[in-house]
């Protein structure tokens, strides 16, 4: 059901998607080697090495808006369940997955709207093989290579990811939300405490809708999609 295309460069997987996805048809894969201009949530930039793995997935969906969030913990959960057969990893909601306390991968899952939702992208870069990450991060980064001292296939990793990908997000458009139980067994900031809006507050858990259940002070609180700061592991 995939067709993936590859491009030796692209200024960015995500970008070339929202200019093209009128043409393209869903479930169109863009595969890059290289990215001149990759982006990162919250606009920052995401650089990656051609060693890594860089791509974005074209959707269509026909999913009422508040589930669109959604599509971003259904891939997160996708790429822990095949990095997992190679190393424990965890997902720092909403968007990170993290290895040994460091991001290995991160996914930007942007909409493209009128009226309706015309297109969704998700956008996954995936620190496969490099050896080199900017010590300038906000959280440290590696790559599957750094942490297994082993050469990894992408080609291979990307086909185990679409293939889960696949299921997961079959099961959301079902309405089946019941892979958010697996999402919490990933769940990197349990018992942690977080800032959020510059308040230090500790994350409880994940509930049913995907969203992170925290403790303010003495109050539990419900915190949807937005920035969460991890005390303690940003840069001294
Ligand atoms: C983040 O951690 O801030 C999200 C990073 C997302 C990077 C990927 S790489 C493929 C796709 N194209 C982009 O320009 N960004 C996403």
């Amino acid at each position: 059901m995939y067709k993936i295309i590859n491009f030796p460069t692209l200024s960015s997987t995500n970008q070339y998607i929202k200019e093209n996805y009128k043409t393209l048809d869903e479930y169109s894969v863009i595969v890059t080697e290289e990215q001149t201009n990759g982006k990162g949530r919250l606009g920052r930039t995401w650089i990656s090495h051609n060693d890594d793995l860089t791509f974005s997935i074209l959707l269509k969906p026909n999913l009422d808006s508040s589930k669109i969030p959604l599509i971003s913990l259904v891939a997160g959960l996708s790429i822990c369940n095949v990095i997992n057969k190679y190393i424990n990893c965890e997902i720092k909601w909403p968007n990170d997955i993290i290895v040994n306390d460091k991001k290995i991968a991160g996914i930007l899952v942007e909409a493209v709207s009128s009226n309706t939702i015309d297109c969704v992208v998700v956008g996954i870069g995936i620190n496969i093989n490099g050896l080199e990450y900017s010590k300038d991060l906000i959280m440290k980064a590696t790559s599957l290579r750094l942490e297994l001292n082993n050469i990894i296939d992408k080609q291979n990793i990307l086909i185990d990811i679409l293939e889960q990908f696949d299921i997961i997000y079959q099961e959301l458009i079902n309405n089946n939300l019941s892979f958010i139980n697996n999402i919490r067994k990933y769940n990197y900031l349990k018992d942690k405490e977080v800032y959020i809006n510059n308040e230090k507050v500790k994350v409880l858990d994940i509930n049913n809708k995907g969203n992170l259940i925290i403790l303010d002070k003495e109050e539990t609180k419900e915190i949807y999609f937005g920035e969460v700061t991890l005390n303690n592991i940003y840069k001294k």
